[in-house]
């Protein structure tokens, strides 16, 4: 028999972009405790301070939601929610050291009735062939019979105030009815019972999989179009805009795939496809070509200058934007470290730009120091904007010309200042993909 929600007390494990704002939400329908294996992240949130910038100060001073790191903390919860990461390894395969981790922990606090329910992106099958005997060998409880197992791919965009988690609909999968029902209760209490019942688990997991594949293998299209316009001398913005006025083309734009979740997942998805003998020959060969961006972008900037300077001297150059997306702090598997890297086996003198990223964490994960103020010197070479944040799509020809010299060069990957291209073509040499 299993628990109505008024008597449910939920744990969420792991609380980074995807379990914090979780828990939060729950919390305010029902007990939930956050677990976290990393201790200072769990200070800081019983502080009021969330380092990925998604939750208030306020909210988190005044939510019900208990954090903890301490697994005793979550023993007399009922529902288990998994929200830790799932990343790949130096050699593209998944990496779910961090899922079985958080169930072996679970599994240690595991009763009869208890539900888990996995929100990580996997490719089908992890949940019930990988998660559910690690449970039952650390509970020593039967799944299916003595606990449940459930999945929810977790939908959400960190930076999009569009599409809340009011606003998505959640897809839902349970091991039974009885569970799928439950966790419809259960998360339909967030957004209005806009929810998905899945066919089953599996259904689930590959539905999340090949969302994010899919969006992979769309960009991939859109950047290898781009190096074939460019060669043509043409701009990808311009033969975007005039293919994106017929009613079923679909509106993508060029650029670095990096982040947690689409460069990252079609790999989970091969995975998958290798294991049961099929070779993913679209879904890789897309990777492979949202993978040379970076690179590709690199030699753009390095024949500019070339072209600029009429000599491969080295030059003096600015990226700007060092997150993986635009106006989130997010530094995780970007890109824009490609183009560094590239610049620099090329002799350029490269500085970074970003307004959102932590400082601290740029040295800590990667060892190099960026800048949050832009230089106020006319000192470089070339200003590369490489992610679309809002504060760089404020700035004017005026702007940019206290950054780069006179005759210098602006490379827009974004191409955010093409309504201004002819201005700043008159004191700059302005490209953009
Ligand atoms: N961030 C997104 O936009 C997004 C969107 C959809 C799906 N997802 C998926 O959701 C999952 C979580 O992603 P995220 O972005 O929240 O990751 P994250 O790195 O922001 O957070 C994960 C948290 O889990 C904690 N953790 C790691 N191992 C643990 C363990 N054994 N026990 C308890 N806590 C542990 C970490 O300390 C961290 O705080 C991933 O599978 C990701 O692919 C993420």
């Amino acid at each position: 028999m299993l628990r109505r929600l008024s008597d449910s007390h939920v744990a969420v494990v792991g609380l980074g972009y995807v379990g914090m704002p979780l828990a939060l939400m729950l919390a305010k329908h029902m007990r939930v405790t956050g677990f976290d294996i990393h201790q200072e992240r769990v200070e800081e949130l019983k502080e009021g301070f969330d380092r990925n910038r998604e939750i208030e100060g306020p909210l988190l001073r005044t939510t019900t939601c208990d954090f903890t790191s301490e697994v005793p903390d979550i023993c007399d919860c009922n529902v288990y929610i998994v929200t830790v990461p799932t990343p790949i390894d130096g050699h593209n395969k998944p990496d779910l050291g961090p899922v079985e981790s958080a169930t072996k922990t679970v599994a240690s606090v595991l009763k009869k009735g208890d539900i888990v329910v996995y929100e990580s992106t996997v490719y089908p099958g992890v949940t019930e062939g990988i998660c559910g005997p690690l449970l039952e060998q650390g509970s020593g409880l039967k799944s299916g019979k003595h606990f449940f197992l459930g999945y929810s791919p977790e939908r959400i965009n960190p930076g999009d105030a569009e599409h809340t988690v009011q606003k998505i609909t959640k897809v839902v999968s349970g091991q039974t009815e009885e569970v799928s029902d439950f966790l419809a209760a259960l998360y339909g209490q967030m957004n209005n019972g806009n929810i998905f019942r899945a066919r089953d688990i599996r259904t689930a997991e590959a539905s999340k999989a090949i969302e994010n594949a899919q969006r992979d293998i769309n960009v991939a299209f859109i950047n290898e179009v781009t190096m074939i316009l460019n060669k043509l001398g043409l701009s990808s913005y311009d033969v975007l805009e005039a293919a994106g006025t017929k009613w079923n083309f679909l509106k993508f734009s060029p650029g670095l795939v990096g982040g947690h979740c689409i460069g990252v997942d079609p790999y989970y998805l091969a995975e998958c496809a290798q294991n049961i003998g099929h070779e993913p020959r679209v879904i890789l060969a897309g990777r492979e070509i949202n993978d040379s961006m970076g690179p590709y972008v690199a030699s753009c900037i390095h024949d500019l200058l070339v072209k600029e300077t009429g000599s491969g001297k080295s030059g003096k150059i600015l990226l700007m934007g060092f997150t993986f997306k635009e106006n989130i702090n997010d530094i995780r598997n970007t890109k824009v470290l490609d183009i560094l890297k590239a610049l620099q086996a090329l002799g350029h003198d490269v500085a970074i730009h970003d307004p959102h990223a932590r400082l601290e964490d740029v040295r800590h994960e990667y060892g190099i120091d960026i800048m949050s103020t832009l230089p106020d010197k006319a000192e470089y070479d070339v200003a590369a904007l490489l992610v679309s944040h809002d504060v760089y799509k404020e700035m004017t020809p005026e702007s940019l010309q206290s950054i780069v010299r006179r005759g210098g060069v602006i490379y827009d990957m974004k191409g955010i200042w093409r309504h201004m291209a002819v201005e700043l073509a008159y004191r700059f040499s302005y490209q953009t993909l």
